[in-house]
C-alpha cells in the first residue's frame, strides 16, 4: 500500500510504500537530502519540517500522525523548539499516511554554494573525494567475508556504490584494526567512486580539502568544506624558490646551472605547501591528515619545478611541456604532508608558460560562456592574458617581473598587515593619504604607526595618483621641478617621492617611491598592455566589451588606477571589475566540482596561445606603452580625469 509524500520547496510528489522512510522516499522522487551519515540516525543533518492541514492545491491530508512516532535518536539531534515544531529528522520517520515534507535551506543536499570571493560564483558541490558512514555487521563464524568486501557490500547497500575497485595499500593494512576498533561503524573517503583512500573510524561530517594557487611570487591556500563548501580559512606566503631567482627563467636557469638545483627549488615550494597545510589546520582545529584532497594551480614553470621535472624543455623553442592535461598524484609520492593515500590534482596547461593557473582563471570567470568580447588580465610576476568570448578565446603571456607584487620595489612587500594598500594624494599640495592593511580607515596623525612598505595594489595607487598630481610626468620622470618637501633627492642622485614620514611608520624610516619603482612598474604596466593590444587585434577588435582584472593581492586592485597608469586599454569603467586572486578562486571551484574540472580540460585545448613578444614591432610598441598612460592612444573613458593632470 502507497501514500502521497510531496516535497517542497521542489514540488516533487509520488506514491511512496509505506513503512518507507523520508529519506528513502526523498531518494525515489529525486529529492536531494542532506545525509552524512546515510541515514544511520547518527549525523541530525536530515531535518525536514512536516506541514499540517488539508492542502486543497495538492488535495492531501498531512498529518504528523501520517508518520512513524519520534525516535529517541531525534530527540538527542534535535532541538526541543524544532520538535515542538513539527521537525523530523528524514532517516527516522516512516510513511505511514500521506504527507507534506517541507526540506529547510541547511538540509538541502548538493548545496548552491555562493562562493565568498571577489565576484559571486555559484556552483554545485560534487568534489572529487566523498565521504560514506557505514554500519556493517561484525564478521562470524559463519560469515567470514573479508573487510575489503563487507565494506563494498555495505557501500553498494546503502548508497548504490557499485564501482569500487581499489583500496589503497596503507588503508588495507590498517584496516582490520580500524573498523574493530570502530566497533563496524566507519567513514569511508572514496575518490573519484572508485579508490578508498582512507576508513575512519565513527562518522567523520566534513571531508576538507585545500585549494592553492601556487605563484611564482605569492602562494595563497584555501581550505574548503568539501560537503557544504564553505572556505573558512586561508593564508598566504611568499614563494619560497624566490631565494634561487626572482622570475621563472631566472629559476630555470638555477636548475641548468646547479646540479641539485631542481631537487633544492621542488622541496623549497614543497616544505612551503606543508607549512601552510599545518598553519591552515591548525586555526581550524584539524589536523594535516584531515586534509583528503587537494588541487594546485601554478604556470607551466611552476608546475615542472614543483614535481621535480627538468624545466629546460619549457623554457627554450619550441616550449613543450612533459604533460598538458590535468593529472593526479598521490600526496605520499610529492611530499605533501596531508592524508598520505590522497591525491593532488594539478589542473591543465594551456601552452608555453601559461599554465594551469591561466585554466584557473578560465574556469572561474568563464569568458567561453560570453558573447561578450572580454580581456582577462591576470596580474602576476608572468602576467597572464586572454581575450575573447564564446566564439574563440586567445592567451598570451607576458613577462611583467614581481614589481606588482610589491617585490623588488624599495618599500614592497606583501599583502600583508602593515601594507599600505590604498593610496590618494592631492594634485595642488602634493600631500597624500594612505590605507594599511590591518586598519579599518585611513591613517590619520595620531594613528598607531602600522606601516611597513607597500603591497601590489598599494604600489598601482601611488603611482597612478602620483601620475594624477603631476608628482611624475607622461615619460615616468619624477618632476624635480615641483617645490614639496614630499620630492627629494637621494644620496645617489636619483629621486624619490616621501609616502609616509619615519613617525607614521612601524619600522622607524621614510616609506618612499623611487624612481627605480616608477621604472619597474613601467615595464610591468607596458607588458601587460602590450600582450592585451596584440589579442585584441588578433580578435579583430578595437576595444574589449569589458575587462576583468585578476591577482594574489590583498584586496582588489583600483581599477580606475589601472587604467590612468596605462596599465588596461580604454574600457567604460563600468565595466571593468578587479576580481581578486581568480586564480585561486578557480582552484577552488575545482576542489569542490568535478564539472569544472572538466571544464578545465575543455577550456584548456580551446583557447589558442599567442607568442606575443616575438613580434616584429613589439619593441617599439613596448616603448609607446611605458609612457602614462600610453604615448599615443587615447583613453575617452577616463579623459575628464587626465584633464585635471596639474601641467
Ligand atoms: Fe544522518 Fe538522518 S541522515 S541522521
Amino acid at each position: 500500500m502507497g501514500h502521497t509524500v510531496i516535497f517542497q520547496p521542489s514540488g516533487r510528489r509520488g506514491i511512496v510504500e509505506a513503512g518507507k522512510n523520508l529519506l528513502e522516499a526523498a531518494r525515489e522522487l529525486g529529492v536531494d537530502i542532506e545525509s552524512p551519515c546515510g541515514g544511520s540516525k547518527v549525523c541530525g543533518k536530515c531535518k525536514v519540517k512536516i506541514e499540517e492541514g488539508f492542502f486543497e492545491k495538492f488535495g492531501i491530508e498531512s498529518r504528523m500522525s501520517s508518520l512513524s512516532p519520534t525516535m529517541e535518536e531525534e530527540k538527542d539531534e534535535l532541538e526541543k523548539q524544532e520538535l515542538e515544531n513539527n521537525y523530523r529528522l528524514a532517516c527516522c520517520a516512516e510513511v505511514q499516511g500521506n504527507i507534506l515534507v517541507f526540506v529547510p535551506e541547511e538540509s538541502r543536499g548538493a548545496q548552491q554554494v555562493i562562493l565568498e570571493t571577489g565576484r559571486e560564483r555559484e556552483i554545485s558541490v560534487d568534489p572529487a573525494v566523498r565521504n560514506f558512514y557505514i554500519e556493517m555487521v561484525p564478521a562470524t563464524l559463519h560469515d567470514q567475508t573479508d573487510d575489503f568486501v563487507r565494506i563494498k557490500n555495505a557501500l553498494e547497500e546503502k548508497y548504490g556504490l557499485k564501482d569500487i575497485e581499489y583500496i589503497d595499500y596503507p588503508v588495507v593494512v590498517n584496516l582490520p584494526e580500524t573498523i574493530r576498533s570502530a566497533n563496524w561503524k566507519v567513514t569511508v573517503s572514496i575518490w573519484k567512486g572508485c579508490e578508498i583512500i582512507k576508513v575512519s573510524s565513527g562518522l567523520v561530517e566534513n571531508p576538507w580539502g585545500i585549494a592553492i594557487d601556487v605563484g611564482s611570487t605569492t602562494v595563497a591556500a584555501y581550505l574548503c568544506n568539501l560537503r557544504t563548501g564553505e572556505s573558512p580559512v586561508k593564508k598566504s606566503m611568499m614563494n619560497p624558490q624566490i631565494t634561487y631567482g626572482e622570475d621563472v627563467l631566472s629559476r630555470i636557469t638555477y636548475t641548468m646551472m646547479n646540479e641539485d638545483g631542481l631537487e633544492k627549488m621542488s622541496r623549497a615550494i614543497i616544505g612551503g605547501i606543508n607549512s601552510l597545510v599545518k598553519g591552515i589546520t591548525e586555526e581550524a582545529g584539524l589536523t594535516p591528515e584531515d586534509i583528503i584532497d587537494m588541487v594546485l594551480v601554478g604556470n607551466t614553470a611552476m608546475h615542472h619545478l614543483l614535481l621535480a621535472i627538468d624545466p629546460k624543455y619549457v623554457g627554450r623553442a619550441p616550449f613543450a611541456p612533459a604533460l598538458k592535461c590535468g593529472i593526479d598524484f598521490k600526496a605520499r609520492d610529492l611530499g605533501i604532508n596531508i592524508n598520505k593515500n590522497s591525491y593532488v590534482h594539478w589542473l591543465p596547461i594551456e601552452a608555453g608558460f601559461v599554465g594551469a593557473d591561466n585554466v584557473s582563471v578560465l574556469i572561474a570567470e568563464e569568458p567561453y560562456n560570453q558573447d561578450k568580447m572580454m580581456l582577462v588580465i591576470d596580474i602576476g610576476t608572468n602576467g597572464e592574458i586572454v581575450f575573447g568570448n564564446r566564439e574563440k578565446l586567445f592567451s598570451t603571456s607576458c613577462a611583467t617581473g614581481p614589481a606588482l607584487e610589491g617585490a623588488q620595489i624599495a618599500f614592497g612587500m606583501r599583502a600583508a598587515p602593515g601594507a599600505i594598500e590604498w593610496v590618494k594624494i592631492d594634485p595642488e599640495t602634493k600631500e597624500p593619504q594612505f590605507k594599511v592593511i590591518g586598519q579599518n580607515d585611513w591613517y590619520k596623525e595620531g594613528d598607531e604607526p602600522l606601516a611597513k612598505g607597500i603591497c601590489g595594489s598599494g604600489i598601482i595607487d601611488v603611482i597612478a595618483e602620483m601620475f594624477k598630481a603631476g608628482v611624475i610626468e607622461k615619460s615616468g620622470r619624477i618632476n624635480q621641478k615641483i617645490d614639496s618637501p614630499r620630492i627629494r633627492k637621494k644620496a645617489d642622485g636619483k629621486m624619490e617621492y616621501v609616502l609616509c614620514y619615519a613617525h607614521q611608520t612601524s619600522i622607524g624610516k621614510d616609506i618612499t617611491v623611487t624612481q627605480g619603482d616608477v621604472r619597474a612598474v613601467q615595464l610591468a604596466k607596458a607588458a601587460l598592455y602590450c600582450g592585451a593590444e596584440y589579442l585584441i587585434e588578433k580578435r579583430g577588435m578595437e576595444k574589449p566589451d569589458q575587462i576583468v582584472l585578476a591577482g594574489a593581492f590583498g584586496s582588489y586592485i583600483n581599477k580606475e588606477s589601472a587604467m590612468v597608469m596605462g596599465m588596461i586599454p580604454d574600457c567604460d569603467l563600468d565595466n571593468v571589475q578587479a576580481v581578486g586572486n581568480a586564480a585561486g578562486d578557480g582552484a577552488k571551484l575545482a576542489l569542490l566540482s568535478m564539472q569544472k574540472r572538466r571544464e578545465a580540460e575543455t577550456v584548456a585545448r580551446f583557447v589558442e596561445f599567442i607568442e606575443t613578444a616575438t613580434e616584429p614591432d613589439f619593441q617599439p610598441r613596448f616603448a609607446e606603452a611605458m609612457a602614462f598612460p600610453h604615448r599615443s592612444h587615447l583613453f575617452p573613458s577616463i579623459q575628464h580625469i587626465l584633464d585635471k593632470i596639474p601641467k
